[in-house]
């Protein structure tokens, strides 16, 4: 019987899902079947996030949501320097943890009121519309999974910047080119017009 007790509490253990988010008061946001996913982690230089902040005029009234956000270094980073809010969401676990050591890295802290890091599908969001910069730098597929869901609930107003990629058909209101220490890279810049 004891041993039946100490199985149940194991598998009950095991069906416990990974805490949604660290440094944040939002709801969970993982979905068991995502639109898309594909885990490949590359993340944005310095020099190319410092081009995404001056593009996108970053102050600290603003709202960063980061799709596919990694360690969340970009929405850190804004916080640090402006003393705006940020949201990162990314799907792998993986990068929702090593988020917490960028947390401390930033000396922001994972209770912090001014990041939060969500595990969960970029592609359901449903706070998006509270967002007033959104940035990412995610594969084409994506980009066009999210072009109707940034048309239909992003804000007049919000700017959206990505790194390297673009939209299929929706041009830039922008381009700049930045150069790292490894190579150049695009950062293109649409702006929500009003309805
Ligand atoms: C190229 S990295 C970019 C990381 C970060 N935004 C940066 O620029 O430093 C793309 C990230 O998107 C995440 N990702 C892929 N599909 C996703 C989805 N459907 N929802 C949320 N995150 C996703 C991956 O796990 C990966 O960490």
């Amino acid at each position: 019987m004891k041993m039946l007790l100490t199985m149940v509490a194991l598998a009950g253990l095991l069906l416990v899902p990974l805490p949604a988010s660290i440094g944040q008061t939002a709801p969970q946001e993982f979905v068991e079947k995502p639109k898309y996913a594909n885990l490949t982690f590359v993340p944005t230089a310095d020099e190319v996030i410092a081009k995404m902040f001056e593009m996108a005029k970053i102050t600290k009234n603003d709202v960063i949501f980061d799709l596919g956000c990694g360690d969340n270094r970009i929405c850190f980073q804004a916080a640090k320097k402006f003393g705006c809010r940020g949201v990162g969401l990314d799907i792998n676990p993986a990068r929702i943890r090593e988020a917490m050591d960028f947390a401390e890295k930033f000396g922001i802290g994972p209770n912090n009121m001014l990041v939060e890091t969500r595990h969960g599908d970029a592609l359901a969001v449903k706070d998006i519309g509270d967002a007033t910069v959104v940035v990412m730098y995610m594969f084409p597929e994506f980009m066009n999974l999210w072009e109707p869901i940034a048309k239909a609930k992003l804000k007049p107003g919000t700017r959206i910047v990505s790194h390297d990629y673009s939209f299929s058909n929706w041009e830039p209101d922008e381009t700049a080119t930045v150069r790292s220490a490894t190579r150049e890279h695009k950062v293109h810049l649409w702006k929500i017009k009003k309805k």
